[in-house]
């Protein structure tokens, strides 16, 4: 079913209007002949890549991308400097919501290959160091799901109450409906066959599953069981906040943490695996972590991630100074957060920047210089420009393929492409932007290689500059070895300022970028070229 606009609410109103528009260092480091990152803080130092499997390489032709392919380019990833993927949903699916609508928790899209064709991708990732996350969709499944086809059957089947039925539109235990869908103007739907209302957060196709139940909690961590057994890394966690209801709340209650401290350990039975929240309330971020060590390793930020787009074109620093001031006053000790430019579901970091390359360019050094893990969606190291066909929803003009080298299927099929290809291919593929020295993926591959190998960017203290310019975003960052001054010049004309009460000597030349900071009599001052970003060592 093609969906092509959505009558949708805060914060996902926003995220689709966007869509539209547009020292706790763990030390872990890299160890072992494959260059694995070891240790159970493995994320912390790791760069990862969230990709779309249907849009990544083709191997067959017939369009869609696969395993087969996407193993056949993991050494582009490798290159790029990539430690970690998280796959968009690879599980059965009618593909109503892109396959976060789950058909079966513990089967492969056939789309993409066997489940074998899975196995042997994985085993390639590992052998090249390269670690894995899945999607985790808990909160619904599929109306094709067997559970729901069974729960719907009637009132007192095994699975009666596995979803989340009423008689009427709407239930007094169940505080956000008919109010508060997701998606769609009501959350109840009406089942012919139980002749009951079911309720969904999302698309009609997407039953929410009632972990009131006990057997829905076991059955869902018997599935997070299936894929740590087959050696997955972890799993990205979909709209977690939302398991359970209430009568007057909806979203992040008491049970739901629960469910989450039982996921994580069900994930600490297994060495070294990894999970990261997609928040749903995303100014307050915090209580996804638990203690700092018993809810998630990490948690996306979204406040920075899906709205750097504004103070990048206002030149004004606050709410990017906000949005990592946030999470260093609220979350735990142990919280590592998760930093973004742009994902699935929201506007291409392209559009996001306006058009305007360098927009990208000088959020992504903040994305790779900020305190946490960076995640690049697949295609942002090209600037992958935005689509222009719908085959779900609007959301598919940031899911089209990657673009790989000249020709008509640029790489990534030789058949006719599942969905047409975002706009002007022909100079942002991988071989035409490795031919031009100041391309987006040259960009990247430098950004990326400066900052692998050192600590200090993933777990080092972050401290926020106050300079007398607001057009320059500045900070300080630092651990027991190496200590950086990071600065951003926000608009495209030169940009100076100054910090009074400064005491760390600044050598004449930068480690990366362009730019131009001293230290004297107690004061820095940074000149900045326009569009730049520059990174000093400070010890
Ligand atoms: C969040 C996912 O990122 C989005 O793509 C999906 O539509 C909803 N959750 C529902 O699963
Ligand atoms: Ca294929």
């Amino acid at each position: 079913m093609k969906h092509n606009s959505l009558p949708i609410r805060l914060p996902v109103l926003v995220l689709f209007l966007l869509a539209l528009a547009c020292s706790k260092d763990s030390g872990s480091g890299k160890e072992g002949s494959d260059d694995l990152p070891t240790g159970p803080d493995w994320y912390r130092n790791a760069v990862f890549y969230e990709l779309n499997v249907r849009s990544f390489q083709d191997s067959n032709g017939d369009g869609i991308g696969d395993f087969v392919g996407l193993t056949s380019r993991l050494d582009y990833l490798k290159e790029l400097g990539i430690d970690a993927l998280w796959l968009m949903p690879i599980t059965p699916t009618p593909f109503e919501d892109s396959g976060y609508d789950v058909a079966d928790y513990v089967g492969i899209n056939l789309d993409y290959g066997t489940m074998e064709e899975f196995d042997a991708f994985l085993d390639a990732a590992h052998q090249l160091g390269i670690r894995v996350l899945v999607d985790l969709v808990l909160n619904h499944t599929s109306d094709q799901h067997a559970w729901f086809q069974e729960s719907r059957q009637d009132r007192d089947n095994a699975k009666a109450d596995w979803y989340v039925w009423s008689d009427q539109k709407g239930r007094e235990d169940i505080g956000c409906g008919p109010a508060m869908p997701i998606f769609g103007s009501d959350p109840w739907e009406w089942d012919p066959v139980r002749e009951q209302y079911y309720f969904h957060r999302f698309y009609p196709g997407q039953p929410d599953l009632n972990f009131r139940n006990p057997e829905v909690v076991e059955a869902t961590l018997d599935a997070v069981r299936f894929w740590l057994d087959k050696g997955v890394d972890g799993f990205r966690c979909d709209v977690i906040g939302y398991l359970y209801e209430a009568a007057d709340a909806c979203e992040g209650l008491p049970e739901t943490h629960d469910y989450i401290r039982q996921l994580r350990a069900t994930l600490e039975d297994y060495p070294d695996r990894a999970m990261v929240a997609e928040p749903t309330n995303w100014g307050e971020t915090a209580q996804y972590y638990g203690n700092g060590s018993d809810e998630f390793h990490m948690v996306f930020n979204f406040m920075f991630g899906y709205f750097w787009g504004s103070p990048m074109a206002v030149g004004e620093r606050t709410a990017l100074e906000t949005a990592f001031m946030n999470g260093q006053r609220t979350n735990p000790e142990g919280a590592q957060e998760a930093i973004v430019i742009g994902s699935h579901d929201v506007a291409r970091a392209y559009d996001a920047a306006g058009g305007q390359l360098w927009r990208q360019w000088v959020v992504a050094a903040i994305q790779m210089t900020a305190p946490g893990t960076p995640f690049i969606y697949y295609g942002e190291e090209l600037g992958l420009r935005p689509g222009r066909e719908i085959v779900v929803d609007p959301r598919d003009y940031q899911r089209t393929p990657m673009l790989w080298s000249d020709g008509p299927g640029w790489g990534f099929t030789t058949g006719q492409p599942w969905i047409a290809f975002g706009a002007q291919p022909e100079t942002t593929h991988v071989e035409a932007e490795s031919a031009q020295p100041d391309s987006m993926l040259n960009y990247y591959r430098d950004l990326l290689a400066f900052r692998r190998g050192n600590a200090v960017w993933g777990t080092g203290e972050f401290e926020s500059l106050e300079i007398d310019n607001r057009s320059i975003f500045a900070y300080r960052r630092w651990n027991g070895n190496e200590a950086y001054l990071v600065a951003h010049n926000l608009t495209d004309q030169p940009q100076s300022g100054s910090l009074e009460e400064w005491d760390h000597p600044v050598p004449a030349q930068p480690a990366w970028g362009e730019g131009n900071a001293s230290a004297t009599g107690g004061r820095l001052q940074i000149t900045l070229p326009p569009e730049r970003s520059v990174i000093y060592k400070l010890r």
